[in-house]
């Protein structure tokens, strides 16, 4: 085997415990009353897990429905492309909907699953990321709630992957090499 990389912890499992009981009370506040929520597969299944759970505490009793959506292709440049891997099982005409993805980069995942969410009747389509990286965006889209505005790095963990790596991981990191070794810490 080969040596393990190293990860930088850019965000550890407390300050995003904190975060996320956090927004869960914005979104309590923001979508009182019946809301589906809808996560983006595969990236944000730890960060809904969680949030859910924080919306419980916050007085919530959101349903909960994936969507698996693909843009990258096991690289870390996106292909431009948004294709549905596995879509959503209830009909979502007439719903609140929270969106909930991982990062918001480019803007076209996001994009895509709220136009079409709403091209399908969704009575209102909001939206939570965890990260957002700013001075990235390629579409016009913006999160109702955001976890942590993100510095411009590839990030693994707490549900991200890297060519399906590091998914496993409790805290967001970045994967250390030569070129980042210098980088400032967060
Ligand atoms: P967008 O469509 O360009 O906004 O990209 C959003 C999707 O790209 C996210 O849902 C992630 O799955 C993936 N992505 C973007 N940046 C990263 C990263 O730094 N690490 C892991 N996945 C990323
Ligand atoms: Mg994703």
């Amino acid at each position: 085997m080969s040596e393990p990389r190293r990860i930088r912890v850019l965000y550890d499992e407390a300050t995003i415990a904190r975060r996320n009981e956090e927004m869960a009370r914005a979104i309590a506040l923001d979508s009182p009353g019946d809301l589906l929520v809808v996560a983006v597969l595969k990236g944000s299944f730890m960060f809904v897990a969680d949030l859910i759970r924080a919306m419980h505490r916050a007085g919530m009793e959101p349903q909960v429905e994936f969507v698996h959506l693909s843009s990258y292709r096991s690289a870390t440049i996106s292909s431009g492309q948004v294709e549905i891997l596995r879509d959503v099982q209830s009909d979502v005409r007439g719903r609140q909907v929270l969106l909930v993805d991982d990062i918001l980069e480019s803007g076209r995942t996001l994009a895509f699953a709220k136009d079409l969410l709403a091209a399908r009747g969704a009575a209102s389509v909001k939206t939570a990321v965890l990260l957002e990286k700013p001075g990235k965006r390629a579409v016009n889209v913006q999160a109702n709630h955001v976890g942590f505005a993100c510095p411009d790095y590839f990030v693994v963990g707490y549900g991200m992957d890297v060519a399906h790596a590091y998914r496993q991981l409790p805290f967001v990191g970045v994967i250390e090499t030569a070129d980042q070794a210098g980088l400032p810490g967060i």
